[in-house]
């Protein structure tokens, strides 16, 4: 308990004696006999109670058998009420393409701060490997599939509790076509293959969004910290959405799609406490990349300002760390790029 009386996770119960299901935490607290507010915990100003001892203290929200489930208020290094989500035991967050690059990166620095981690990806065996590393869960799951995803959910929600964070970092790139063009030696005219197009707007852009829509839809059946926050979801573009590079179409598409549902879904999901923010990063050194000679990455690191590097994963994780924690960050894209635009080509 804090010198204000307000209560901190580590008053809370340990992570051994926290269920393992939907419910955030509960803690027995007498409350004081005034109107009972909504177990679903909508409309903070009226669910703030006050304890037996007269405490204004975290909020208390009732439950429908008396007893009383207590959000811990965050306290800043001021001792003053802290208005972001911290990250502990307390919390389960929910990582897509978990298992490398981007998303594994994402994992293990949440983890280190506690988090419980469910990885949903396709790849099993690395997939498998880092929960085992992490102490998380691997669900394997194509974002793509409405049952698939649906499956995934309900396995972690079962293991770590329902997430309160959501990361979409699965994705795919495609290969590079022009949309028309005429084939230098033979000249035969050809276009942009669809079937790829339809492919990696499936996989980046309705995967993303398939994962937003249902782990949302989690999200309100949890109760609010005494902000009214329930949860924050952070999705993964590329500078590609708003630099498109020659024969690129499916990729900028996909990720200009996810820059344009940012906000839309910050909006949807303003009265439920939930934010929503994307990234766009540059050129990052992951398994996406490591296929590309090294040449081809010298060259790419080159091309940045500052630094002449590729970015490094945690660098990633590092700022999705920043959208979920930072409490008044919502409906925005920021670049992580050192400042490089692509050209053309
Ligand atoms: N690395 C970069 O330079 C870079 C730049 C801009 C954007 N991005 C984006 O960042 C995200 C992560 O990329 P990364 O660099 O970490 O690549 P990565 O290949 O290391 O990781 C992507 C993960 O997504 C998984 N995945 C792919 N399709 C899936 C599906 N249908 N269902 C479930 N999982 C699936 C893969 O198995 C893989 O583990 C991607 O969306 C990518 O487009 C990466």
């Amino acid at each position: 308990m804090g010198k204000d009386n307000t209560l901190r996770d580590t008053d809370l119960a340990s992570p051994q004696t926290l269920p393992g299901s939907a419910t955030f935490l509960a803690e027995q607290v007498p409350i004081s006999p005034v109107q009972s507010a909504p177990a679903h915990g909508y409309g903070r100003g009226k669910q703030q109670r006050r304890n037996t001892a007269g405490v204004p203290a975290a909020a208390i929200f009732s439950l429908r058998d008396g007893r009383a489930r207590v959000c811990p208020a965050r306290i800043g290094a001021d001792g003053r009420r802290d208005f972001a989500m911290q990250l502990s035991f307390s919390i389960a967050a929910v990582v897509t393409g978990g298992a490398s690059g981007l998303g594994a990166a994402t994992a293990r620095r949440l983890t280190a701060h506690g988090v419980k981690v469910a990885l949903f990806d396709v790849q099993q065996e690395l997939g498998e490997a880092l929960a085992a590393e992490i102490g998380g869960v691997f669900c394997q799951v194509d974002v793509t599939s409405d049952s698939g995803v649906d499956a995934a959910f309900a396995r972690s929600r079962a293991a770590i509790g329902q997430e309160r964070i959501l990361v979409n970092c699965a994705g795919v790139g495609g290969g590079a076509a022009r949309t028309a063009s005429r084939d230098r030696e033979t000249g035969e005219i050809r276009h942009y293959p669809l079937a790829n197009f339809e492919r990696i707007i499936q996989v980046n852009l309705i995967g993303t969004y398939r994962c937003i829509a249902k782990s949302a839809a989690g999200m309100l059946t949890l109760t609010p910290f005494d902000d009214g926050e329930r949860g924050a979801i952070v999705n993964t573009a590329s500078v590609a959405a708003q630099d498109g590079q020659i024969g690129q179409a499916g990729y900028t598409a996909s990720k200009a799609g996810i820059v344009g549902l940012t906000l839309v879904v910050a909006r949807d999901l303003m009265d439920a406490g939930i934010r929503c923010n994307t990234i766009l990063p540059g050129i990052f050194d992951t398994p996406l990349l490591a296929r590309a000679p090294q040449r081809v990455k010298d060259s790419l690191a080159a091309s940045v300002p500052f630094p002449k590097r590729l970015g490094q994963p945690d660098e990633y994780a590092a700022l999705a760390e920043l959208m979920i924690t930072s409490g008044y960050m919502n409906g925005e894209s920021v670049r992580l790029d050192g400042a490089i635009r692509m050209a053309p080509r």
